[in-house]
């Protein structure tokens, strides 16, 4: 398979840093509960806790929405629910991409009814062209054209996850 780079190492980095600055300014005098969204936002939620400089606490849920296709199937099902409460926390959830939006549209309604003091979206890519829910998120890291990306957490059959940057597939000349 041909991998074409599209988001480069250093580019994530260097947002990533500005991300944790900003969540740190946001929340300052607060303490956030970081919500990982397994397993595509590993990476991402790894790299910007360590630029938070507030009190960070971490933990991880596990849905499946896509099985081993590059299409939505629109069903949301909890593999991996939270660990502990987040009633009174200021919740933070951390995607690696959002794209129909229907993960988290689904994932941020279940976990309001928890009641947080309040939850956010942190995503590190956004591709908004096949959005059909409106989701608010509160930070973005790049928006990119409606293309199949991996890389940094994100997979292609479970693959790639590793690429220490953001790619594009690249059919294959005949
Ligand atoms: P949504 O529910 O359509 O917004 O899909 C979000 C989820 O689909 C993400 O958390 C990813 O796991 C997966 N996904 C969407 N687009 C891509 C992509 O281009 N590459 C890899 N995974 C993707
Ligand atoms: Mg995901």
């Amino acid at each position: 398979m041909k991998i074409e780079q599209l988001i480069s190492q250093e580019e994530i980095q260097s947002r990533v840093k500005e991300i944790g600055a900003q969540i740190s300014k946001d929340y300052a005098g607060e303490e956030i509960c970081l919500i990982c969204v397994l397993k595509g936002g590993i990476m991402f939620m790894v790299d910007l806790a360590k630029e938070i400089t507030i009190p960070v606490t971490m933990d991880f849920m596990a849905v499946s929405s896509y099985g081993n296709e590059q299409v939505s199937s629109g069903i949301v099902k909890i593999v991996k629910d939270l660990d502990d409460p987040i009633e009174g926390k200021h919740v933070l959830i951390v995607e690696d991409i959002i794209d129909s939006g229907r993960t988290l549209h689904y994932l941020i309604n279940m976990l309001k009814e928890r009641n947080p003091a309040s939850i956010e979206i942190c995503t590190l890519l956004d591709k908004p062209e096949q959005r059909l829910v409106d989701v608010p998120v509160a930070y973005v890291g790049f928006v990119i054209p409606d293309q199949f990306v991996l890389g940094y957490g994100l997979d292609y059959e479970q693959r790639y996850r590793n690429l220490p940057y953001v790619g594009v597939v690249k059919p294959e000349k005949e």
